[in-house]
């Protein structure tokens, strides 16, 4: 499985940084919804779903966690520590999100509203999904 990080360019000057992330350039999608996590407590681990469709963008913008992406054959831990990258996951790939620092907050670009129909939170059925997507190809 490819994990694939944007690295933002960061405006930087005497004064510090800024980075601007615009849709269809930074970010390879029209941005529908943008939401963000934080005050996550030690040792909570978070996520545990797949999407049908829609494709996300994850910023650690202050503090560090890492995130377990899982595509059914493989799983890989990318850890996001640095607020100019960003984690790319496509749809039906399963997250976890965990080691959380005190500080962190996580930001998500997502492709499309919340909408509950796009969500596989269970493990079984997303192997069949994309074992059943596997064979149709
Ligand atoms: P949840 O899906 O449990 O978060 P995670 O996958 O990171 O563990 O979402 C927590 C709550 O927030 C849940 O009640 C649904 C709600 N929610 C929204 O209303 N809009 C959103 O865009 C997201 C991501 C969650």
């Amino acid at each position: 499985m490819q994990v694939v990080k944007y690295v933002f360019q960061p405006h930087g000057d005497e004064r510090g940084q800024l980075i601007a992330l615009e849709e269809y350039k930074d970010i390879p999608f029209e941005i529908k919804r943008v939401y963000y996590m934080y005050d996550t407590l030690e040792g909570v681990r978070r996520g545990f779903h797949a999407h049908k469709s829609l494709k996300q963008i994850l910023v650690c913008i202050h503090g560090t966690c890492k995130v377990l992406l899982d595509n059914g054959k493989e799983k890989k831990i990318v850890p996001l520590e640095k607020p100019y990258e960003g984690l790319y996951i496509a749809n039906n790939i399963w997250r976890e999100m965990y080691d959380f620092s005190s500080d962190a907050v996580l930001m998500v670009f997502a492709s499309d509203y919340y909408r509950e129909e796009d969500y596989i939170r269970d493990y079984q059925e997303f192997l069949d999904m994309v074992n059943k997507e596997g064979k149709d190809l």
